[in-house]
């Protein structure tokens, strides 16, 4: 009889980590692996890193350390994600435990690398250079949730801004055909799923490679499958929005009012250090585009403080452009050097110190602007996506279509089943969540 492979799995980052992550242990599943719970129990452990921000690499070796000294001998060890793809095979010098390194460009050869793995080799590695053109494709992805999931659009990124690794960990640009995600997405209607995200690092820089779609045509296409009521895409990149996406969003229903545009910046000097190619205007002109939709479109950000050079007077145009947009939610960060990088020689002269205020600074008077927002929805019937329950307070959890977390008090002893939908009077608001009753 066939011994059983058992494979540990933790994953770090950000959503295109997170879906990789399902897509990996299909494959795992597929070549006869069974997932586990705990290290303990496992013979292989694999951890998906991210190497987005702070001590990255430091992280994942302690990591690695500490549950090597806490484990039995005989079991292997992979990296694999941003943090494999950017150390490459020095992980294997500082951590000789460590049998397989894979970056996200090389999981397609994930079920040879096992075989190696199985016949006994010590260092494997899977480090394709930026230029390959390959997508990661499988049928046999093991979503985590039975009615929401993931759908990559698009790999890799050719932006190059100043502080990213991105460029770096997951290769070149490439998209994949809009027959082949309008295929997945119709496999996944079919099995249940009503809500389909769309994924990639920049999702809307898709490139149809048999040139029949555009980004808007796709997401039309997705949101008109029988079956799918809820379509949403993230991240999408200034330079590459345009007003047809906003067009689209007006005309098809199922495409949700969301849109995550990460500005980085409200100075026009600071985003020309850190090559976002595009101005204040400009960033605020498709703010424009979107707030002039028939439909309450939510906008969403990410902010970079303390880049490399950024004077007083430019965080402060920072907080002026948050005061002008009112987003429903930023996701703010200290600037963080990160190796390769062109922001790395730059002198990064702020001490950390003055980020950490900068940072406290602008999530404060965020904090105000989206308390005052979200209590004007007070009073609106929304439709909320179930999401589970918490029994105790006999309470219903989900999300609007604007992606905000909203609880609500069922109209009946009987709870709504998750993945269902419920028509929801929003009753109170916090800074990040809504409150409701069923009607
Ligand atoms: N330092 C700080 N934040 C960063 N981000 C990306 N690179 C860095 C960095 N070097 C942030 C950006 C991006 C989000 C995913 O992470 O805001 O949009
Ligand atoms: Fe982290 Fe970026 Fe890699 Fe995602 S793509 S895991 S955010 S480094």
């Amino acid at each position: 009889m066939a011994v059983e492979k058992t494979f540990f799995l933790e994953t770090f980052g950000c959503q295109m980590n997170v879906h990789d992550s399902e897509k990996v242990i299909g494959t795992l599943q597929q070549q006869g692996y069974s997932q586990v719970e705990t290290e303990e129990a496992a013979d292989l452990i694999l951890y998906n890193t991210c190497s987005i921000r702070d001590k990255a690499e430091q992280k994942v070796f302690n990591r690695l350390n500490d549950t090597k000294k806490l484990l039995k001998q005989g079991k292997r060890f992979g990296v694999l994600g941003c943090v494999a793809q950017q150390e490459g095979e020095a992980i294997f010098e500082r951590a000789p435990y460590v049998s397989l390194v894979s970056g996200s460009a090389s999981y397609r050869k994930l079920p040879e690398m096992l075989a190696r793995l199985e016949a006994g080799e010590k260092r494997i590695a899977g480090l394709d250079d930026r230029q390959t053109d390959e997508t990661f494709e499988t049928e046999f992805t093991a979503r985590s949730n039975k009615y929401r999931g993931y759908i990559t659009i698009i790999e890799g990124c050719d932006k190059f801004c100043a502080y990213c690794v991105v460029p770096y960990t997951r290769g070149k640009e490439r998209s994949r055909t809009s027959t082949s995600v309008l295929a997945e997405a119709r496999r996944m209607a079919e099995s249940g799923y009503t809500e389909v995200q769309l994924l990639g690092q920049n999702v809307n820089s898709y490139r149809d490679p048999e040139g029949k779609r555009s980004f808007a045509e796709l997401l039309a296409a997705v949101a008109e499958i029988a079956g799918i009521r809820r379509v949403r895409f993230t991240t999408s990149h200034p330079r590459d929005f345009t007003q047809d996406i906003v067009d689209v969003i007006d005309a098809v229903p199922a495409l949700c009012n969301h849109v995550h545009l990460p500005v980085q910046s409200g100075s026009t000097s600071t985003l020309k250090r850190m090559q976002r190619e595009y101005t204040r205007e400009q960033y605020l002109e498709r703010i424009g585009w979107i707030k002039q939709s028939q439909r309450p479109i939510s906008i969403t950000t990410d902010i970079i403080v303390g880049f490399p050079g950024e004077t007083v007077a430019e965080f402060e145009e920072t907080l002026s452009l948050l005061e002008t947009v009112q987003f429903d939610a930023v996701f703010a960060f200290k600037y963080s050097p990160r190796p390769n990088t062109p922001a790395l020689v730059m002198i990064d002269a702020i001490p950390d110190e003055e980020k950490g205020k900068r940072l406290q600074a602008l999530l404060d008077r965020q904090r105000e602007w989206q308390r005052a927002n979200y209590t004007k929805r007070i009073g609106q019937i929304v439709e909320v996506a179930v999401e589970g329950h918490n029994a105790q307070r006999g309470q219903v959890n989900g999300r609007t279509s604007e992606n905000i977390t909203l609880n609500f008090a069922p109209s009946g002893p009987i709870l709504p089943a998750p993945g269902s939908y419920a028509q929801v009077e929003v009753t109170q608001s916090f800074p990040n969540s809504l409150v409701g009753r069923a009607v």
